[in-house]
């Protein structure tokens, strides 16, 4: 079987990812420092706790295990802490991705499957995003993502890294048959919230800012379900094991929605009402996040199927009553 090294596999998108793997015939090693992932999402594959600034034990890692390929989710992703400390983002999301490149490299794995962000393309005015729109990150979450989309490159002129690089834009919903799902701690993400609010586990969902240049005044993301998403990187990764180029793909549904509309959706799908207040902007918002490109669905075969905002909130509204990890 083709060993797959998944960083952040006990994370949301990565432990998504290690179910997707195993199910298509690969055997995926969730590595992850646990720092934010629980040891309760592995469950389709062998674990290793490392934290990816310890270079010694990546190559014992690689050593042991010797994965054909990396998918690399491993990373801080909160968009407002990054602006309050921007050197934690570097630090983790830059000096993690250098040391776990080098190892790859030192290994002779060099096949490598990116998890990078629309973040990288900041505040380009309601335009539609393809893969060659230019990357100006508001915020240091995208730029430390970007800086890592820049090492790849020149890990690939230098010493001939293949990489895909996947640009997500708003991940949500979880596995539809409720074994894993999105918990982080803390969490900021908008359909989590908004589920804790609409249970009464938090008193109401904080709107941030409603005086944004869209119809309703509320921010737009484009949200794809998360089992489309990692659907995605078995094809990223078969496209490398076919020999194909290093290649960018964005994964979006070229459809947006507004905070505002997210709230009336779930408020319909969950039969409940949601409790909400007005609040400040956060800092390192764009107004619109849209992907305009569909380079993933004719190159990669891929299709969104699951990206419904109703079944995204379904699925997520599912594992939120009945999921959440305790370790
Ligand atoms: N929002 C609220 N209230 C909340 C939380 C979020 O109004 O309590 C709003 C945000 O302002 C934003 C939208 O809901 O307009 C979505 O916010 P999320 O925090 O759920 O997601 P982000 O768009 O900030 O960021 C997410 C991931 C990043 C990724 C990015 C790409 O966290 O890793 O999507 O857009 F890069």
């Amino acid at each position: 079987m083709t060993t797959i090294l998944v960083t952040g596999g006990a994370g949301y998108i990565g432990s998504h990812a290690c179910k997707i793997l195993a199910r298509a015939g690969y055997t995926p090693v969730a590595v992850d420092d646990l720092s934010l992932g629980w040891r309760d999402a592995v469950q389709f594959g062998p674990f290793e706790q490392a934290d990816l600034l310890n270079r010694n034990l990546l190559d014992r890692i690689f050593a042991k295990h010797k994965p054909a390929a990396v998918m690399h989710f491993a990373a801080l992703s909160d968009v407002g802490e990054s602006m309050r400390d921007p050197g934690r983002y570097w630090r983790v999301n830059v000096g993690g991705s250098l040391n776990l490149i080098e190892a790859a490299v030192a290994a002779d794995c060099k096949r490598f499957v990116f998890s990078s962000t629309c973040a990288t393309y900041g505040e380009q005015d309601g335009v539609m995003l393809d893969e060659n729109s230019e990357q100006h990150p508001i915020n240091a979450y995208g730029a430390s993502k970007r800086a890592v989309e820049a090492m790849l490159e020149n890990f690939g002129t230098v010493h001939g890294l293949k990489s895909v690089i996947f640009r997500y834009f708003n991940v949500a919903g979880a596995s539809p048959d409720g074994d894993i799902g999105e918990h982080h701690r803390p969490e900021t993400h908008l359909i989590p919230l908004m589920l804790d609010a609409i249970d009464g586990k938090r008193p109401a969902l904080t709107i941030f800012g409603d005086d944004y240049d869209t119809p309703d005044g509320t921010c737009i993301r484009d949200y794809v379900h998360v089992m489309d998403l990692v659907e995605a990187h078995v094809r990223g990764l078969k496209w490398l094991q076919d020999g194909k180029d290093s290649r960018v793909f964005n994964l979006g549904t070229g459809k947006g929605f507004s905070v505002k509309q997210v709230v009336e959706y779930s408020a319909i799908v969950t039969n409940r009402h949601v409790p909400i207040n007005k609040g400040p902007r956060r800092p390192g918002d764009a107004t619109a996040l849209i992907s305009g490109s569909t380079r993933a669905e004719i190159e990669l075969g891929w299709r969104p199927v699951n990206s419904t905002l109703e079944t995204m909130i379904k699925d997520a509204w599912r594992w939120h009553q009945t999921g959440q990890y305790t370790q």
